[in-house]
């Protein structure tokens, strides 16, 4: 008796030839990027008088950079001012606000679509968990919002659903989540949205977070901080 192959050997060949072109195509769609952290530090002046290293690829007014203000304690940051501006640039989001990172960590875009903040031992420290989520690449859109997206252009992923300290124009808290922003020293200080209000806590060691103020007191579903341009010339430039 003769064993008979539900397709003959030159079509199977066929058939794994072009899954292997689909893989590889559907994963050099991805545009990934590895960037590590070294290199001399910027010249300018910036909050908490931090030394930073910018990543090439980021134009202002938002750029990305590694920063730090204690020695081989890094975090992965977005930074905001113009060369310009005499005000000193801000950091207004941290991938990595309680697990710095060390010289030579690295911040990638995989081929699987995960964004990857990996210490230089391979340690993941942080990750967007975007994995095979059909993530094509990244940008910073107007705004200072970082997102993934995906080739109909859609939003997988954006840092303004994950807010760290601050709140950027048009950036929300929601009752379904984000509902708090956590003050740099270690979170000290938190600002939550409740279902019947926006409040202020102390979050100090082991006791209950202690209320401090109440910004808002009313039900609500969310907060969006919205700001308007003094001048007419904000509008245009
Ligand atoms: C970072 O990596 C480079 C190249 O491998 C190495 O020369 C350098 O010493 C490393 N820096 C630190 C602080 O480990
Ligand atoms: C808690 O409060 C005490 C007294 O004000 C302060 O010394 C301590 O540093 C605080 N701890 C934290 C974790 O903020």
């Amino acid at each position: 008796m003769a064993l008979t192959f539900p397709a003959s050997p030159p079509s199977l060949f066929l058939f794994f030839f072009f899954l292997l072109l689909f893989f590889s195509l559907s994963q050099a769609q991805v545009q990934t990027f590895t960037y590590v952290n070294e290199g001399e530090f910027g010249p300018y002046i910036t909050e908490n008088d931090a030394d930073y290293r910018v990543l090439p690829p980021f134009s202002s007014p938002f750029q990305m950079c590694f920063y730090n203000t204690t020695p081989g304690e890094f975090y992965l940051a977005l930074r905001m001012a113009t060369r310009r501006s005499e005000s000193t640039f801000r950091w207004v989001w941290r991938a990595n606000p309680f697990s710095p990172v060390r010289d030579n960590a690295t911040f990638s875009l995989r081929p699987d679509g995960d964004l990857v903040l990996a210490n230089p031992d391979g340690k993941i420290v942080w990750s967007t968990n975007t994995a095979n989520k059909g993530v094509v690449g990244l940008k910073i859109v107007p705004g200072g919002n970082i997102v993934l997206y995906d080739n109909k252009g859609k939003f997988v992923w954006q840092s303004f659903d994950h807010p760290t300290d601050t709140l950027l124009v048009g950036q929300s808290l929601r009752v379904s989540g984000p509902t708090e922003l956590l003050s740099r020293n270690n979170g000290a200080y938190s600002l939550v949205l409740q279902s019947d209000g926006l409040y202020m806590y102390i979050n100090n060691a082991t006791t209950e977070p202690l209320l401090y103020g109440r910004l808002l007191d009313q039900a609500t579903t969310s907060v969006e901080f919205v700001s308007e341009p003094d001048t007419d010339q904000a509008h245009t430039s």
